[in-house]
């Protein structure tokens, strides 16, 4: 009989068949896949893990913390962390084109990665949080070997890993059964979808530290109401974007001449096409108030009421 139990023993057998006494590499985003492969792999193979866990300062408030905290700590995983922040800012430094950014961030990413990895001594496998839907995107079968994606970190141009992808039968909700089921908490396991270059697509434009500390923390607000609000399971993706533009705004005595705060929540059934959240204006107005009382050089909040096509989910 299929059940969740019975996959979580089957496929730590076959981790350990497979794996024998060798070491096994990770890159942890702190997403929901990645972070469920690392713990059922230390659930099979404890310390054979290595986990490298790159943080670009592009990542949502807490987020780093909670990565190294739970997982590091209450999970056990042996976590390497990057600390790279400074080095992602001036990188992207100057550029402001959206694709240029991804790229830039993509790259810098493997780079430290790899350069990290080449510091290890007799890893044989990668680890990856590949789903059955990636599978059949793909269109080919699991592929066996992969290389290193390219040169320029310190590992040799040669060097190839085992792929191991115990997720590869599984659909995301599948996935987030198998997390609870291991005891992952929700905040992890119903995390909702984050894109890879982070904060850095979520300030158009050029990216600085006032800006992503800008957009940071209106976001942890409006992900706090949206928790309040119970409203944290219906809406799939929230998230504030900071397009750079200040306008005239009056406070106390004063006129204020600030950044506009984007609010983007849509309802979705896998990001391809999607509608804008019904939020309730109440909801909407206390995230509002809040963000404007809370988050310096903030004076005006706009709610995105495009559905995708043709606004995309992203603004950049
Ligand atoms: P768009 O903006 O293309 O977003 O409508 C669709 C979904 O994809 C996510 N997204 C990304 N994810 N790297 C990622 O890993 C990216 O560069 C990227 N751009 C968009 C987006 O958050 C949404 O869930």
């Amino acid at each position: 009989d299929w059940s969740m139990e019975n996959f979580i023993d089957i496929e730590i057998q076959k981790i350990r068949e497979t794996v024998g006494d060798k070491k096994v590499l990770l890159a942890l985003s702190g997403g929901v896949d990645s972070s469920v492969v690392g713990v059922l792999l230390q659930k099979a193979i404890g310390d054979q893990l290595t986990c490298i866990f790159v943080d670009h300062g592009l990542l949502r408030k807490g987020e780093a913390e909670q990565v190294m905290e739970s997982l590091g700590g209450k999970f056990g995983l042996n976590i390497i962390k990057v600390d790279a922040q400074k080095r992602f800012l001036e990188k992207l430094k100057g550029i402001s084109d959206p694709e240029q950014k991804r790229k830039i961030i993509g790259n810098e990413f493997i780079y430290l990665f790899d350069d990290e990895a080449a510091k290890l001594d007799g890893i044989e496998f990668l680890a990856q949080g590949t789903l059955y839907t990636d599978v059949i995107e793909s269109g080919t079968d699991t592929a066996e070997v992969i290389k290193s994606h390219h040169n320029v970190g310190g590992l040799p141009e040669d060097m190839t890993f085992k792929l191991i992808e115990p997720l590869n039968t599984l659909f995301k909700d599948e996935v987030r059964a198998l997390g609870t089921e291991l005891g992952m908490p929700d905040s992890i396991v119903w995390r909702q979808p984050f894109p890879g270059p982070g904060l850095g697509i979520r300030v158009l434009g050029e990216v600085t530290e006032e800006k992503l500390h800008i957009v940071r923390e209106s976001d942890a607000i409006l992900r706090e109401e949206i928790a309040k609000a119970g409203l944290d399971r219906d809406i799939w993706q929230y998230f504030t974007v900071l397009p750079g533009i200040r306008s005239v705004g009056v406070m106390g005595d004063g006129r204020t001449y600030d950044y506009t705060i984007g609010i983007r929540a849509i309802t979705s059934v896998d990001g391809m096409t999607a509608d804008f959240a019904r939020i309730d204006w109440d909801i909407l107005q206390k995230i509002s108030v809040r963000i404007v009382n809370e988050v310096e050089h903030v004076n005006r909040i706009v709610y995105d009421v495009t559905s995708k096509p043709p606004a995309t989910v992203e603004w950049e």
